[in-house]
């Protein structure tokens, strides 16, 4: 079956700043993809770019097996209302002099799809899957609270029946006490109408609950990807290593137990990325090696992971990266 996402060594520069160097990641039908990585590892860049917010500097991104990387903004309209992005902050995303019943049939208007009493029936429709009442319909989005417009944003992401989504951390601005049934929300949206999902987010939690398989990006590249079990049971790239180990874990005990890898040093500039691994300026267990060639993102283990390290051996063996050096700082 052809994947939902079709990312083929996607390039993106601002100017001197390589964002995304060269990225291939596909996400399947119906499946959920977390991305993560440290802020300014390109994450939200790459998300962009697959909803074509910015044009595109080399690459392909077949979305079901169209490429739409290069296409011009006029040939590209029509094919917009099969995907869509959410972003981090629902108050700047949703347009304050529009109604909720209107920002949500938005999409459909500009894309024609219904008659005039359709559309109004499927806005409530999809307030009621948001677990909204049918009479926000009428109100602003600044009558709203975060969490109640987060759900705008998804009705009106939704609402033409995208088959790709991508979330740019849904939740991360919202009060904690809503990120939850947000989170919840975006999980069940998924499971019930099947789109496929790229999830970016700092919070590794949401997307051990949300995501068949994980990215993880640093400096403009994928370092590994694997599927969630596996990534999390056994991350290989010593960067995944130290990333997992600086996320909090809910057990007190196994909290304290564990051994927290700190990672030295800020993450490089993009304008000038090192040579060789990217990463090998941090990488606690860095050979020479490590400076001069780069690791190609290749396949390892049993499973079907692949991970871009020199050290990690064809059959999945990884170094252990050990504690004492200082992990990278998820939050942002
Ligand atoms: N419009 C732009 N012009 C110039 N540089 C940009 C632009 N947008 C992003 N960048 C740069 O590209 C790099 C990647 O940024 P991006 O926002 O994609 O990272 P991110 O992984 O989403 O980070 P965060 O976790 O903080 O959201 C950063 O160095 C950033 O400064
Ligand atoms: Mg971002």
């Amino acid at each position: 079956m052809t994947p939902t996402l079709e990312i083929v060594d996607l390039v993106k520069h601002f100017g001197p700043v390589r964002a995304v160097d060269g990225v291939s990641l596909t996400v399947g039908v119906g499946e959920v993809v977390g991305l993560v990585g440290e802020s300014g590892s390109g994450k939200s860049t790459l998300g962009r770019c697959v909803t074509r917010l910015v044009p595109v500097t080399s690459g392909q991104v077949r979305i079901r097996g169209r490429d739409i990387a290069l296409l011009s903004r006029r040939a590209l309209r029509p094919l917009r209302r099969d995907f869509t992005i959410v972003f981090q902050d629902p108050s700047s995303s949703l347009n304050p002099r529009m109604t909720v019943g209107d920002i949500i049939a938005e999409p459909l208007r500009l894309h024609r799809l219904g008659s005039a009493a359709t559309r109004r029936a499927r806005v409530i429709d999809l307030l009621d899957q948001v677990g909204l009442p049918a009479d926000v319909v009428r109100r602003y989005p600044h009558e709203l609270s975060g969490g109640q417009r987060q759900r705008v944003s998804l009705a009106r992401a939704l609402s033409a029946s995208p088959s790709l989504l991508v979330a740019d951390e849904p939740t991360s601005a919202l009060d904690v006490s809503v990120q939850a049934s947000v989170l919840n929300l975006v999980g069940r949206l998924q499971r019930d109408l099947g789109f496929a999902c790229l999830f970016i987010t700092h919070d590794l939690a949401s997307v051990e609950f949300l995501a068949q398989r994980v990215a993880v990006m640093y400096l403009g590249l994928l370092v590994e990807i694997a599927d969630r079990a596996e990534l999390f049971a056994a991350p290989r790239h010593p960067y995944t290593q130290a990333l997992l180990s600086a996320a909090p874990i809910p057990d007190p005990a196994v909290q304290r137990a564990r051994r927290r890898i700190v990672l030295s040093g800020d993450v490089p500039s993009p304008v000038d990325p090192p040579p060789g691994c990217r990463f090998h300026t941090r990488c606690p267990v860095a050979v020479e090696r490590c400076a001069v060639d780069v690791p190609p993102l290749r396949p390892v283990g049993p499973a079907g992971a692949l991970v871009a390290c020199h050290l990690v051996d064809d059959d999945g063996t990884a170094p252990e990266v050990s504690a004492a050096m200082p992990a990278p700082s998820l939050g942002s």
